[in-house]
């Protein structure tokens, strides 16, 4: 084909069927001022020595730090660093690193916290390949965490999972682990604990605890205000806990408290409580997003409706677990043969 008929558009589609991980490559400039730069062009290239290459476009804001910086490191993200990704694919002076936790590693390259891995790296060749620089480095340090890493595959983020295929053949586990693994309850402990168990840094990082933030987030939408029971109920702590929050929320002024025309006690949130709530409910929706961002709208909302629609079930009083509950002898549910 003529270089005049080459279509970069297909060309650039076509490749993207090549699925790769994503990394955020990161240096030093000449002021020791942090850089970095989301990039799937990484690769291994040689095991001794150890060297690793991606390829960075000249057109990037960052090229000549690259160009003259003598250590990088390879940042290769985790399944839950979309918005970190996202974030370094802008370009620009401005700040990436603001609020990002990292260390400092060779030649005081930083080294991004909760990725899956990272290879740390002196610069060893710089070559030409087009439009792009071809940068090799030879791995000095390195590290997994074992975390899923992140996909990027026909231009969108993804998960890699086990091929069904091979799923099913080889790396099945026994009887007793195929039950534990396709059972409701393990499926949704264990993502409900380990999502949790995420947001939990935003909740350390702004001094409140689980279940005040839970209450505020409840509260926050609830003009009318809620009922102990009633928040006791959606936050899921035991009532002598919730007792003592409120009294500390109240001693801080984020809530407050009323009767309601029954004579019942109400607690309604208050300006310094929303003022505390409202950015921790955009960081919410933020994790929510990254963590489902492998799902389509469709998807996420079809998947939050079964959800709903199940507890609303099990919640519901038409709902008897009728495998769980033993017959009751005196008033049993056996049939009547009178
Ligand atoms: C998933 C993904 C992978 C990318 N891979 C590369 C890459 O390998 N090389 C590159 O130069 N740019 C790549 N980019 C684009 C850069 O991250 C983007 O141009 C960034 O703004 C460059 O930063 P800078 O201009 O501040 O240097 C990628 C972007 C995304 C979203």
């Amino acid at each position: 084909m003529a270089s005049g008929e080459f279509d970069t558009q297909s060309f650039r589609q076509a490749l993207g069927h090549f699925a790769t991980g994503v990394t955020i490559v990161t240096t030093l400039d000449e002021s020791g001022a942090y850089v970095g730069v989301t990039a799937n062009s990484f690769n291994s290239v040689s095991m001794d020595p150890p060297l690793v290459l991606w390829s960075l476009d000249k057109r990037a804001h960052s090229l000549k730090t690259y160009e003259t910086a003598e250590y990088f490191v390879v940042n290769v993200l985790a399944a839950d660093q979309v918005s970190l990704s996202k974030r370094f694919a802008t370009s620009g002076p401005k700040d990436k690193f603001k609020g990002v936790s990292c260390t400092e590693g060779v030649g005081g390259a930083p080294v991004l916290a909760g990725c899956a891995a990272h290879f740390q790296c002196r610069k060893s060749f710089v070559y030409e390949g087009g439009d792009h620089l071809i940068l090799v480095g030879e791995v000095v340090v390195f590290d997994a965490s074992g975390r899923a890493g992140l996909v990027f595959h026909k231009g969108s983020y993804a998960v890699s999972q086990p091929h069904p295929v091979i799923d099913t053949t080889q790396s099945r586990p026994g009887a007793g682990q195929e039950f534990v693994e396709e059972y409701l309850d393990y499926l949704l402990t264990q993502t409900a604990e380990r999502f949790r168990l995420q947001f939990q840094v935003v909740l350390d990082q702004a001094g409140i605890h689980k279940f005040e933030w839970r209450t505020l987030a409840c509260l926050a939408e609830n003009y009318e205000g809620l009922t102990f029971e009633r928040l006791r109920d959606m936050i899921l702590a035991e009532r002598n806990e919730l007792s003592r929050l409120i009294r500390s929320m109240q001693d801080k002024d984020w809530i407050t408290s009323g009767e309601d025309f029954s004579g019942e006690t109400r607690y309604w949130i208050v300006k310094q409580g929303l003022d505390k709530v409202i950015p921790l409910i955009a960081a919410a929706r933020a994790h929510e997003s990254d963590a489902m961002g492998n799902s389509s709208a469709e998807e996420a909302r079809q998947f939050k409706d079964h959800l709903r629609g199940l507890l609303q079930w099990v919640n519901s009083g038409e709902y008897k677990p009728a495998h769980l509950v033993p017959d009751d002898p005196e008033h049993g549910s056996q049939p009547d043969n009178s």
